[in-house]
């Protein structure tokens, strides 16, 4: 990895959740050199991380966790209170998941300040890296200001991570932007001086500044992907090529390329989660933000049609066999939490479709989440492809690039496509005797 930089000094940080931001946080913060404190309230992933298991995967981590914590830089531990009293600085970084109102449920956040105000030995940095809601860190403080148990003098600050699961890691060593949000010189100088050896442009704002840039980060990509899928439905219909419109839209610099691969859709911890909380929020603060809602509407439509566009070539899909491959939100992570494979899946299921799936790295999250449900898990893609009726593609990972398609063309009853990614080309499936459906193309 080659990671370790120098730092001018060495904090005493203590990480608390050790879920995927904070685990990557704390591994990567001791890596630069300072002393790190993982804590979880969940004794048995404390038991595991002390034997070096890591509850999910996430490329480079593993080696990561395993060298700091060899070194003595990391350490887990289920007791807050020690670890807090230990700290000079203290990142919140607990889940913040939406309640069945699309409200974020703060509970995590609330119980975490309290225990950091009855542990409030001395001078402290409370840094929120969990994504929350704006005012969030106002509430914060006056929760430590009402139960802390000595006149300790502490700083709340807001620290959002822009780290993408499955490239977390490198996202943390390389990152396009450090945003910190203080109300001191203090809180300022400290994060400054945590993440000195990181060569990236830090934005120094107020804590509701700093929130906002979190949600709204997030919410725009989600609009570009929507954005991306409603004009791949007019390709659709004008036998456009919407891969060809994002490549030469995503050469304007103001446009960007990235996030203009359209698809299945967004998934994941983050984005739907993240919306369904920004709009809550807006209303709740007088502003009813419809193009949110709209970015919403679009990407769930959108699995639905891929699904109807499969349907049109199969007619019935009652006992045909259709073969998933890749289940994961995105490549590159064990995660499933609001997959579009999920969704697409139980309507498949629903129209009593025989269903195999194949993932790289996800099928023991999968067994979990269809668990009792009529699915059968292949060993690789060449068993999920067997008599099949056709083969979907919902996850892009690399090892479905180098498929060897002529085999797999033996292997299927009806050699039919569905690309949910836009990851081949259709005219090179076509030559080989497939039948091709893309998404707006
Ligand atoms: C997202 C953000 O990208 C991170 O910056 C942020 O830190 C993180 O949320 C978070 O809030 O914690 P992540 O959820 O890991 O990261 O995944 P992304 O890479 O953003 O992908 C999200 C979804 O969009 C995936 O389902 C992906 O397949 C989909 N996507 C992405 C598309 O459908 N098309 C695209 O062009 C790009």
């Amino acid at each position: 990895m080659g990671q370790e930089k120098r730092i001018k000094k060495s904090y005493k940080i203590c990480v608390i959740g050790c879920g995927h931001v904070g685990l990557v946080t704390a591994a990567c913060l001791s890596e630069l050199g300072h002393k790190v404190f993982g804590v979880d309230s969940d004794k048995e992933k404390i038991k595991n991380l002390n034997r070096l298991k890591i509850p999910f995967y996430e490329p480079q981590l593993e080696e990561l966790v395993k060298k700091n914590f060899k070194k003595g830089r990391l350490k887990f531990t289920a007791s807050i209170s020690g670890a807090v009293k230990d700290s000079e600085v203290i990142f919140i970084a607990v889940g913040t998941p939406s309640n069945p109102d699309g409200s974020p449920d703060l509970t995590a956040i609330e119980k975490v300040s309290c225990q950091i105000a009855y542990n409030l030995n001395s001078y402290k940095l409370i840094v929120e890296k969990s994504t929350v809601p704006v005012q969030t860190g106002i509430k914060v403080k006056e929760t430590i200001l009402r139960f802390r148990k000595n006149k300790a003098f502490f700083d709340v600050a807001s620290n959002p991570e822009f780290l993408r699961e499955g490239s977390a890691v490198y996202d943390f060593f390389y990152p396009s932007r450090i945003v910190i949000g203080v109300e001191s010189k203090k809180a300022e100088k400290i994060l400054k001086e945590i993440y000195a050896p990181l060569k990236t442009k830090i934005i120094v704002t107020d804590i509701n500044t700093a929130e906002i840039i979190k949600h709204a980060s997030n919410s725009f990509l989600a609009t570009k992907i929507s954005f991306i899928n409603a004009i791949s439905r007019i390709c659709d219909l004008t036998g456009a090529d919407v891969k060809k419109v994002s490549e030469a839209m995503g050469l304007d610099p103001r446009i960007g390329k990235d996030f203009l691969n359209a698809g299945v859709g967004w998934g994941g911890s983050c984005f739907p989660k993240d919306l369904e909380a920004f709009i809550y929020i807006a209303k709740k603060l007088g502003y009813d933000f419809n193009l949110l809602k709209e970015v919403k509407r679009i990407n769930q439509e959108q699995r639905i049609y891929f699904v109807e566009k499969i349907k049109e070539h199969l007619w019935i899909l009652k006992d045909k066999k259709i073969s998933i491959l890749g289940l994961s939100f995105k490549p590159n992570t064990d995660d499933l939490r609001e997959a579009p494979s999920i969704e697409i899946i139980n309507y498949l299921l629903e129209e009593k479709a025989k269903v195999v799936a194949y993932d790289p790295q996800a099928i023991g999250e999968a067994k979990k989440v269809f668990k009792g449900k009529k699915i059968k898990f292949a060993q690789n893609i060449y068993e999920a492809a067997k008599s099949s009726d056709c083969l979907c593609f919902l996850t892009e990972w690399d090892e479905f690039k180098n498929i060897d398609f002529k085999k797999i063309r033996k292997l299927m009853h009806l050699p039919l496509i569905a690309d949910g990614r836009n990851m081949f080309e259709r005219k090179d499936l076509e030559k080989l005797g497939f039948i091709y459906i893309g998404v707006g193309r």
